[in-house]
């Protein structure tokens, strides 16, 4: 760093003498002389440098900033994520590769709700990016679970804005520390993919501020990420790439945002109103948004000040980045080490849903009959830009052999063979990004060799898998609900099991959520590990052992059916295709009619039941919770509360702080999450104490006339729950005085 600055502060001085003595422009650009460069620079330059442009210096990058030599601006590298880096594992011409590791996928960290481990994976994520020579991880995705089929919700956390937010921050903080960036994404609603690039999702003020914008929020005051992705949808009518209420008057004015924003890929025809809004990059960029935003300077629907506010920014994160800094990268991260990284953010996250007499942990020893095709075909992560290329996705199979287990070696023949069949067809559809939908064709078993097989081994293991992703929603049938194959298979493992006392497991292998109320009496157990990443089978083994006891929480709802979810009175389900402009008039827009009651803060509301409820996990221990205590100050207030392991191993703990609201002033949800805390791993008998942080501002909700937060005086009521439907402690405390903080409107 001292020597870069010594460089650059050489460069400086004799840029300005050469540049005085011969009037040629050697000035280079360095942090402190931005100003300078900027008052060198053509407007050809300038808007040169706010859109993207071709590159080849990492093959599978998403894209790059353009290189303007004489001023010393290098190109930059964007790529995705968020699962960890993707790029291309092969070049032409070299035997190296350059595999990335594949982490767990976002809705599993989510799980964890660990921003600890989030940053502990991020960091070694964000040392790939750098290894690999990447300025930007175009990344987190954090858009909320508002309904179950969105085809991404695997790269996004949570139905909730607070978990979603904190994982999100912590997620920038673990990338970034390694001196790479991040983008966090796509900001915002864009909370489908059906018609994803016109859809205009149409919010009442009051949701969009306490829900699809408060998690960004959160993420960019807490996590300050270096850019931020604008989405492809519109919101209320404007694109967000273009809608300066958005990218100026709330994300930099109000949240004090002073890095980037990029558009998502494939912009728009209306460049300069992008520009205007403050959308400072165009990616991946093309030629003709360059002379757009040169004509537009020149008759003066750009200013000269607002292409040079865009240029700054540009500037100043282009001076943060491992190429300005000529940072020599290795190409050689320690894929090894990440591996455990990985494996360990599995372990941490995967949730047990149902554990009927004590069937998990399995003693080790049993003979295992290993059922479905998922069994093979693991989905460690999902399809689109979230794809991460591994060398290597553990398989259950894989895993239940190298710990030991003795498989019904007939049956796992049998998928091996069925799976062979099949791949051709998942071959194909892996390799196209776009589109992809996933109908996992189930094998076929009759009753009676399941039977048999029941009589030769101790327990059955059935994995259950589901794939989605980008450019595609998922759909009700055969994918929400299972398809005609899985239920019989489930029924028929269920009887011929239970006939002979044995025990049916379930492990679900889904990218997001399906229907379970309708079959989960049928498993002894059922454990969730999501899309785990490339070592995630590995730890779902450990869980189905013991040698890890489960952790994790939901991160939403698992509702009783679909048609309980309020949105899904006008989410797209059944037409999902990405399509283009004008292709599709049925979803031209989407009106979120449910306002703000999303997931959990509608079903607890309303008392609708649920087939599992937000915040819920199971352990092979169990937890008491202390009397809670908390103290207020002028700011807000502290709870604390100490959790003791009451059972018989070790295990953690997460808790969840809920505030119900006193009545008056705005309609509240019945209760809403306002902090948690996880303890550490706790012995038999060891305690721990939480302390938990809650401010007022964080307590208020948005009254729309006035466009203010507000917070009503009264009694608040503070619990502690294992679930939002399990509350273990509450306390209450009297807000004296109302306070509000108004913001400016957005349109
Ligand atoms: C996706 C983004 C991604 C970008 C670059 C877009 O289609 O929506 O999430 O970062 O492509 O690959």
């Amino acid at each position: 760093m001292k020597q870069t600055c010594l460089i650059v502060l050489l460069c400086f001085v004799f840029g300005l003498f050469a540049f005085a003595q011969t009037n040629t422009n050697t000035l280079k650009l360095c942090e402190d002389n931005i100003d300078e460069i900027i008052g060198m620079m053509t407007n050809e330059e300038k808007a040169t440098i706010l859109v993207g442009g071709p590159g080849s210096l990492v093959p599978g990058a998403a894209g790059y900033t353009r290189e303007i030599e004489r001023l010393g601006i290098p190109m930059t590298v964007l790529a995705d994520g968020p699962a960890g880096l993707r790029i291309q594992p092969k070049r032409e011409g070299i035997d190296q590769t350059f595999y990335c590791t594949g982490f767990p996928t976002s809705t599993l960290l989510a799980s964890s709700w660990d921003p600890e481990l989030v940053e502990t994976v991020t960091t070694a994520m964000g040392n790939e990016v750098l290894e690999y020579g990447v300025d930007v991880l175009l990344a987190p995705g954090m858009n909320l679970h508002r309904n179950p089929l969105c085809g991404r919700n695997f790269e996004y956390y949570s139905e909730d804005p607070l978990l979603s937010g904190k994982m999100a921050a912590a997620y920038v903080r673990g990338v970034q520390k390694n001196g790479v960036g991040t983008s966090v994404k796509h900001f915002a609603a864009n909370n489908q993919e059906t018609n994803r690039l016109e859809n205009d999702a149409r919010i009442s003020n009051r949701a969009l501020r306490e829900l699809y914008l408060k998690n960004f929020e959160i993420a960019i005051k807490e996590g300050k990420p270096w850019t931020v992705m604008s989405s492809y949808n519109k919101l209320n009518g404007d694109y967000t790439q273009q809608s300066f209420g958005l990218l100026t008057t709330v994300l930099r004015d109000e949240w004090g945002f002073d890095g980037i924003v990029m558009t998502d890929w494939g912009v728009k025809d209306g460049t300069v109103k992008s520009s205007k809004a403050g959308n400072d990059l165009m990616e991946p960029g093309r030629q003709v948004e360059i002379d757009r935003i040169l004509a537009a300077v020149s008759e003066g629907s750009i200013s000269q000040v607002e292409l040079d506010r865009n240029v700054r920014r540009m500037l100043h994160y282009i001076v943060k980045t491992p190429h300005f800094r000529g940072y020599k990268f290795s190409n050689k991260p320690d894929l090894k080490a990440h591996a455990q990284v990985a494996r360990k953010a599995a372990e941490e996250s995967i949730i047990l849903l149902r554990n009927e007499d004590n069937t998990l942990p399995l003693k080790g020893s049993e003979k295992v009959a290993l059922y479905g095709l998922t069994s093979l075909d693991f989905v460690g992560i999902g399809t689109g830009s979230g794809e991460v290329y591994t060398d290597h996705i553990a398989t259950m199979q894989e895993a239940m052999n190298e710990a030991g287990f003795t498989l019904d070696q007939n049956l796992a023949e049998f998928y091996q063979h069925y799976f062979a069949q099949q791949e051709a067809v998942q071959k194909m559809e892996r390799n196209n990004r776009w589109g992809y939908r996933n109908i996992r064709e189930e094998a076929e078993l009759s009753a009676r060799a399941i039977s048999l097989q029941a009589q030769e081994n101790d327990v059955a293991v059935y994995v259950l898998g589901r794939n989605a992703g980008e450019g595609a929603d998922r759909v009700l049938k055969d994918d929400f609900e299972l398809n005609t194959n899985e239920r019989e298979l489930l029924q028929n493992l269920s009887s011929a099991y239970h006939a002979l006392g044995k025990k049916l497991v379930v492990v679900l292998n889904v990218g997001g959520v399906i229907e379970t109320a309708s079959w989960k009496h049928l498993a002894d157990a059922i454990v969730l590990p999501w899309s785990p990443g490339q070592e995630g089978a590995h730890a779902v083994v450990d869980v189905l052992t013991g040698k890890v006891n489960p952790s994790g929480k939901l991160p939403m709802t698992f509702a009783m059916q679909y048609m309980d979810i309020p949105s899904s009175k006008n989410f797209p389900y059944g037409q999902n295709t990405s399509g283009r402009r004008g292709e599709r008039k049925d979803v031209d827009f989407t009106n979120y009619e449910e306002d703000i009651w999303v997931g959990y803060r509608y079903f607890q509301t309303n008392n609708v039941g649920v087939s599992y409820p937000f915040g819920y996990g199971l352990s092979y221990t169990t937890f008491s919770y202390s009397k809670p205590k908390v103290k207020t100050d002028k700011d807000g207030f502290t709870a604390t509360i100490t959790v003791t392991n009451t059972g018989k191993v070790a295990g953690r703990e997460v808790v969840e702080l809920y505030v119900a609201a006193p009545a008056g002033g705005l309609e509240k949800p019945a209760r809403e999450l306002k902090a948690f805390g996880k303890t550490k791993l706790l012995a038999p008998g060891e305690s721990e104490t939480l302390t938990m942080k809650v401010s007022t501002y964080e307590m208020a909700s948005f009254n729309e006339k006035n466009s203010s937060w507000e917070t009503a005086v009264g009694n608040y009521q503070v619990m502690f729950g294992a679930s939002v439907g399990d509350i273990r402690a509450t306390v209450s405390f009297e807000l004296k005085n109302a306070q509000s903080w108004m913001v400016k409107m957005m349109w």
